[in-house]
């Protein structure tokens, strides 16, 4: 699907359909008000025969508008009038898109950035119009035999609007957008792949694909090569598995080398069976998204990589099977990590934690200015938070507010928890530095508590994304979250720094 900006009167359109709003009830858009005069009040007569009275995610498809050059004509129920804030703008570009799925057009103008959302610029309508819009159509239909509708009807989309508008920041928009939605899909596709095809050996040959289509380094560590360093407790977790542990690298240099680099860490857990700690059966399938962290850092790096920000990042993915082998880990077991602390394994279940705290020792040669990981980590994350906001927490509260306001502006909720020492107590452990699991209370943030003891020498934060990265139920299916949470953050930091040369 194609995307452009255009400044242009709705009775000029010459495309297959052009969607204007109308309020509630009945109160015509701007841009509807315009079509309606110029066909002579046809819209508004037929609103008046009680076809549509402009509630919010209604829609009434029209043929045939007396004077218009388009084919059709879509009209979008916007709401009250006043009352349109994000959840409301994404709802009527979710509603139109899917409406203009089930016609025939291939190309529509939509007259939609130019309503007024609450506290929204005209950047974040555009960005956000591009993003809800390849989120309408996006489809997980790689793998069936036959696809549903093989073909994208709908190709060329117009973001219209009747008001003079700056086309360069515009246009940035409209590309900040482009990039993230990509990301996003990057980031779904994978997580939406089965365990049997998305192994710890594929994501590691798709890291070198990245690489080379995007100018990027990539770094492939073995087992073997986990074993020298020390990795001991990342291996732990793969040793119940015939697949082999990879530990991925991908760097961008967007700038200077001696600038330090921002780190991603995104855990890459294939599938977590639980290992010898088994999960139940029920919905075990969803564990095959226990890597959706890592496809997050894969989409995000690929969003900065074709938006060319001039920052360095480094995306570091631990990633392997937690399985229930014969040489699997059992409760109990003790085990060395490479910052040399010692962990009792009293629940093998909570491997995230076990390759995360590697991977994260890892991270000091990149002598990084900050560390991001990101990761499915914790059942009691989705307790407290359900599936709305993913759970922040940090050794830093500057760091925290800035990731907090990168998620309000890409309307990709995060919440901050406490990580407070007084939670730490509940790792004591009778045999080894600490144990993996800190019991049934506060478990989000017992298990923050443990990554904390292994990122003392940066600025770190932590993404909880068990309840955001995917949908259960009849929606099943990731979301590419926190892809545009993660981009925001990137590219507003990108931005200060070219302010700051500029000054
Ligand atoms: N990958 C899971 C967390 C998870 C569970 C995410 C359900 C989304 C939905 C993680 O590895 C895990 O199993 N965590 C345990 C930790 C516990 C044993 C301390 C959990 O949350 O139950
Ligand atoms: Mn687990
Ligand atoms: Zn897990």
């Amino acid at each position: 699907m194609e995307f452009s900006i255009k400044n242009d009167n709705p009775t000029k359109q010459h495309s297959a359909c052009i969607v204007v709003g109308v309020f509630e009830t009945r109160i015509l858009s701007y841009a509807a008000k315009i079509l309606d005069k110029n066909s002579n009040g046809y819209i508004s007569s037929i609103l008046k025969n009680g076809d549509m009275d402009g509630k919010l995610e209604s829609t009434l498809l029209l043929y045939n508008v007396p004077n218009s050059k388009g084919n059709r004509v879509l009209l979008v129920g916007l709401g009250k009038k006043n009352e349109i804030c994000d959840r409301e703008y994404r709802s009527i570009i979710r509603s139109t898109f899917n409406k203009l799925h089930d016609t025939g057009a291939s190309n529509a103008s939509l007259y939609l950035i130019e309503l007024s959302v609450k506290n929204r610029t005209l950047s974040w309508k555009i960005s956000q119009t591009v993003i809800d819009a390849m989120e309408g159509i996006y489809r997980s239909d790689k793998l069936k035999s036959k696809r549903s509708n093989s073909k994208q009807k709908l190709q060329k989309i117009t973001l219209s609007t009747t008001k003079k508008i700056n086309t360069v920041s515009s246009n940035e928009a409209l590309q900040y957008g482009l990039a993230t939605a990509d990301g996003m899909n990057i980031a779904k596709d994978l997580g939406n792949l089965p365990a049997n095809i998305c192994t710890p050996t594929y994501l590691a040959k798709l890291a070198s694909k990245m690489a080379k289509k995007y100018k990027l380094k990539v770094t492939i560590l073995t087992q073997e090569n986990m074993e020298k360093l020390g990795m001991g407790s990342l291996l732990s977790v793969a040793q119940g598995s015939n697949e082999p542990a990879k530990l991925i690298t991908l760097e961008y240099w967007g700038q200077n080398k001696k600038e330090r680099p921002l780190v991603l860490v995104g855990k890459g857990v294939t599938f977590d069976t639980g290992g010898i700690s088994l999960k139940p059966a029920a919905s075990m399938d969803e564990m095959k998204y226990d890597m959706c962290g890592a496809a997050s850092v894969f989409g995000t790096i690929t969003a900065i990589a074709k938006l060319k920000l001039p920052i360095n990042v480094v995306g570091i993915i631990p990633t392997t099977e937690n399985m229930p082998g014969g040489k699997a880990t059992k409760p109990g077991d003790i085990v060395t990590s490479m910052s040399g602390q010692t962990i009792e394994i009293l629940n093998t279940d909570a491997e995230g934690r076990l390759i995360l705290c590697d991977a994260l020792t890892y991270a000091e040669r990149y002598n990084p200015e900050l560390v991001i990981d990101i990761a499915t980590l914790t059942g009691a994350c989705v307790v407290a938070l359900g599936r709305v906001a993913t759970g922040l927490l940090s050794n830093d509260n500057k760091l925290a507010s800035e990731l907090l306001s990168a998620s309000e502006e890409a309307a990709d909720r995060a919440w901050h928890l406490p990580l407070w020492s007084d939670y730490d107590e509940q790792l004591r452990s009778n045999f080894a530095d600490m144990a993996n699991i800190g019991g049934r209370d506060a478990g989000t943030i017992t298990a923050s508590c443990f990554l904390a003891r292994f990122t003392k020498k940066y600025r770190w934060a932590h993404l909880d994304i068990a309840g955001t990265a995917w949908h259960s139920g009849s929606k099943k299916g990731a979301t590419g979250r926190p892809v545009p949470l993660l981009t925001k953050f990137l590219m507003k930091r990108a931005t200060k720094k070219i302010s700051r040369k500029k000054a």
